[in-house]
């Protein structure tokens, strides 16, 4: 049976290698199908730029304060036919012009990823090209070599990435050496942006509500504690359990203290949070003399982070690269992007690679 995967994964290696050789200025049309957790989204590549990027996200979550992993599911599956239908009408591309299905293989939740990988892979096998599995994680790093105009980051360059799921501070080698030099002990950034949300009384996700209403508050007027871990590692549950403990007894003496100080509580949760990413990225561009400094994932589209960021780019020297704010949340443009690169690389994956909930990005 392995022999027989082996000989698949050489065999459409070589293939790509010799449609490659063939029709050397043909273009490379591929389809990035993300369903990880609850966005449905598809994309079509035309060489290094997007032609369509559709999601459709599951706002029904919100009554539940988090997402539900079967009803995630569920949605995906209604949604997965018309939002690829949907790109593919946009991008004016026909399946028969697909070379390659690029879909997230993991980490994320299992339900979520059988969908959009066993559709993946069954339109891949009809349409007799590769269906190419991808890391979720690394797909926000490589959404920074979507052709948008902009300025890519060179390698090796550092990366911030950021999501509901993950913080880790990345050094980026290559599309394919990724080395963890900081990750979060606990809940990831997104996380605590969440929860930080939920004790104002504000749905899920809080992430961007916080953002919105920080806008008008002041970042200095609550001062929370800061928890302090040894080397380039994070931990925000304690921020959590310092900002709940803060609005309990706030609560207590005032029971409207939230409504009144929503846009100040917001703006210094959020000053706190970035405040503590940015202090262990500065710390791993000293560690590394690294000056190429990247942001990815859903909490890279933070205003505050963006801003801080390049208040530091000035004084620090550094380069920074921060995605167009369509391709920091989860999209499908990211694991089309990633599909390219694992085109080129003849990285095919097989058609017996299973969802994984769990996978290391090393
Ligand atoms: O990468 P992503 O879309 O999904 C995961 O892979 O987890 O990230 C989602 C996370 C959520 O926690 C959401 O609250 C956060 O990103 N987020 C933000 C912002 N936009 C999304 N957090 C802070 N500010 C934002 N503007
Ligand atoms: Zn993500």
């Amino acid at each position: 049976m392995r022999k027989r995967f082996i000989a698949e994964r050489v065999f459409l290696s070589k293939l790509t290698q010799a449609i490659k050789e063939l029709t050397p200025t043909r273009q490379i049309v591929i389809l990035g199908i993300e369903s990880s957790c609850d966005d449905t989204s598809a994309a079509v590549l035309v060489d290094d730029k997007i032609h369509a990027n559709i999601t459709a996200d599951q706002a029904f979550h919100r009554n539940f304060g988090g997402v539900v992993p079967e009803a995630a599911s569920r949605a995906h599956q209604r949604d997965i036919l018309p939002v690829v239908e949907a790109a593919l009408a946009e991008a004016k591309i026909d399946k028969s012009q697909l070379d390659a299905i690029a879909y997230t293989r993991g980490p994320g939740l299992l339900g979520s990823l059988l969908v959009g990988s066993s559709f993946a892979k069954s339109l891949a096998q009809a349409l007799g090209v590769p269906a190419i599995p991808i890391h979720h994680i690394r797909a926000h790093v490589l959404a920074h070599f979507i052709d948008t105009g902009a300025s890519k980051p060179s390698f090796p360059f550092l990366c911030l990435t950021v999501s509901g799921g993950h913080t880790l501070i990345l050094k980026v080698d290559s599309p394919f050496e990724y080395r963890i030099l900081g990750e979060t002990l606990d809940d990831a950034a997104g996380e605590a942006f969440d929860k930080a949300a939920k004790l104002l009384g504000l749905p899920y996700p809080g992430g961007p509500l916080i953002d919105k209403l920080a806008q008008s508050g002041d970042p200095r007027k609550f001062a929370f504690t800061k928890p302090k871990v040894p080397g380039i590692d994070l931990s925000f549950s304690g921020l959590k359990s310092n900002i709940k403990q803060f609005i309990d007894r706030s609560l207590k003496s005032n029971p409207n203290f939230i409504e009144q100080h929503l846009n100040d509580l917001a703006a210094s949760i959020q000053s706190t949070i970035v405040s503590m990413l940015l202090e262990q990225l500065i710390f791993a561009t000293k560690h590394t003399g690294i000056r190429e400094v990247a942001l990815a994932g859903g909490v890279s589209a933070n205003s505050e982070l963006r801003a801080q960021l390049q208040t530091h780019a000035q004084k620090y020297g550094w380069n920074t690269y921060t995605p167009p704010i369509q391709y920091c949340t989860d999209n499908g443009a990211m694991i089309a992007i990633a599909g390219k690169f694992a085109l080129e690389a003849g990285e095919l994956g097989a058609l017996a690679d299973a969802a994984v909930a769990r996978w290391e990005i090393g």
